[in-house]
């Protein structure tokens, strides 16, 4: 994919500021600091135009980014953010169900997960609802730079297992550092796209 405008569109709060262009949308979950941002980032070539931060929970909006005229990237909050407060915890919950229930235009959900750990217990109840809804799910273990070569077989093993990965999804091993995934992951959402 050709990347050749890339641009923030809106922190949308609420269903009235979804973008109207019925481009398809492809959303990112994940728990905070996974590496959601980064990923934008590196699948569009650009340094900090999604803003990344080592200070978890930096992203509490459906954060919408246009690639050409071609689709829009959502950009979810991290869950299993502990320092939010628990009403806000389920606002946001309630906010991302509806998002993830009701847009149309939605057409694939990124699954982020940390490769060097196995996925926590959020992780395993955000893949098992939208299993349960019917969503189709990439689920792309993230910071492969961060183990050596030799481990990811064992990581990706893991991961799978615990979250109880359904053969049928498509799995992508990701590093924001190094690029590593970029080109299949590209191949994924497009061809989710054309759907
Ligand atoms: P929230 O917005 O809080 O939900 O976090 P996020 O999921 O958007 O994470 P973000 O992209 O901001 O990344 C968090 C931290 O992890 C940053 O310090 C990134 O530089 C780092 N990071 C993200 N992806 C990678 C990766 O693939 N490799 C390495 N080494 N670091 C990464
Ligand atoms: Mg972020």
């Amino acid at each position: 994919m050709k990347v050749n405008n890339a641009e923030f569109v809106i922190s949308a709060v609420s269903p009235s500021q979804y973008p109207e262009d019925g481009l398809p949308e492809i959303a990112l979950a994940g728990r905070s600091n996974v590496g959601k941002s980064s990923l934008i980032n590196k699948m569009i070539n650009r340094k900090n135009l999604a803003r990344t931060s080592s200070k978890p929970g930096k992203t509490q909006t459906l954060n919408y980014y246009k690639i050409n005229e071609d689709l829009f990237f959502v950009d979810l909050p991290g869950y299993g953010y502990a320092q939010v407060s628990k009403s806000e915890r389920e606002r946001w919950g309630k906010f991302i169900e509806q998002y993830l229930t009701q847009r149309e235009e939605l057409k694939l959900i990124l699954q982020l997960v940390d490769i060097r750990h196995a996925p926590s217990k959020d992780d395993q109840s955000m893949y098992e609802w939208l299993k349960h809804l019917g969503l189709p799910v990439c689920v792309v273990a993230t910071k492969a730079d961060k183990i050596s070569r030799s481990q990811w077989q064992k990581h990706v093993k893991l991961v799978k297992q615990t979250l109880g990965f359904h053969s049928a999804d498509r799995f992508v091993l990701f590093s924001s550092e190094t690029g590593m995934g970029k080109d299949e992951l590209w191949d994924i959402i497009l061809e989710k796209m054309a759907w």
